[in-house]
């Protein structure tokens, strides 16, 4: 029986038997606003109280304190688990756009994978981390260019995290609702694709996720609905779209 790491996501881990597989990579797809951030962090914020696993966010697109600020509306206190050591947020994003930063993790060379990996080696160190998350995978593929390239650094990446015994989920934006990846090379690097829906339906939006692949488990082939609500995403795993 392989290992798993339950997301702890209300109704998510049935569809799967019961989570992820430990020390994997997954790329959770979507398009802007369906909530890939989301759902990577309350896969660490459950694995750090509920589980009491340390988790590592790679910020790539947004600056950790508005992630700080946004997620304290769920009422999550990020900054509490971060002075506990059960979280540490990577600032990937400043030095990006060439702004100052006083966070305590930084990226300094963000579009150079091996600095970012040496950083994730070097905090992993220090607070036993378990999950990883990396949000988002889509800046890396705009800053190399070449899709055959950025399929090499993101499967460096996946397979170097797996060794480290990360569990890790990466995300991927796509223009449309429906795609797996961007640049049509994410989902092939990871061990499983989770594919969430935010279509229209008259007036108003839906959101919806399928389990589109999962290496090594049996999983729903179904696309069900979910929400996020005041207290993060729930799955709503009996329903089904169609
Ligand atoms: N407290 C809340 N209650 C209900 N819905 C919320 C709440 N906070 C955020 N949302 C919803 O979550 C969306 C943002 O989710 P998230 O940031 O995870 O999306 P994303 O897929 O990462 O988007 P992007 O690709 O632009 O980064 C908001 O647009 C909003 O619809
Ligand atoms: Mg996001």
């Amino acid at each position: 029986m392989l290992e798993r790491c339950p997301t702890g996501i209300p109704g998510f881990d049935e569809l799967c038997d019961g989570g992820l597989i430990r020390d994997r990579s997954y790329l959770i797809a979507g398009p802007s606003g369906s909530g890939k951030t989301i759902f990577a962090m309350q896969f660490l914020y459950n694995g750090a109280k509920e589980y009491n696993e340390p988790g590592i966010f790679i910020a790539t697109e947004e600056r950790p304190q508005n992630l700080r600020e946004n997620f304290s509306v769920f009422g999550w206190d990020l900054e509490k688990l971060e002075e506990e050591n059960m979280l540490a947020i990577i600032d990937a994003t400043s030095a990006k756009i060439g702004l100052p930063t006083d966070e305590k993790y930084v990226d300094v060379r963000p579009f150079d994978t091996r600095s970012l990996i040496d950083n994730i080696i070097t905090i992993q160190d220090e607070i036993g981390a378990l999950r990883a998350a990396l949000d988002s995978t889509t800046a890396m593929g705009f800053a190399m260019q070449d899709p055959s390239k950025f399929r090499v650094e993101l499967l460096k990446i996946s397979t170097t995290l797996e060794i480290l015994g990360l569990t890790t989920i990466m995300t991927a934006e796509v223009i449309e609702s429906g795609m797996i990846s961007r640049f049509g090379v994410e989902n092939f690097v990871t061990e499983g694709t989770i594919v969430l829906y935010y279509t229209r339906s008259e007036n108003v939006r839906i959101r919806s996720l399928e389990i589109y692949k999962m290496r090594g488990t049996n999983h729903s082939k179904k696309i069900h609905p979910y929400d996020i609500t005041s207290e993060g995403i729930i799955v709503h795993s009996r329903e089904e779209m169609f």
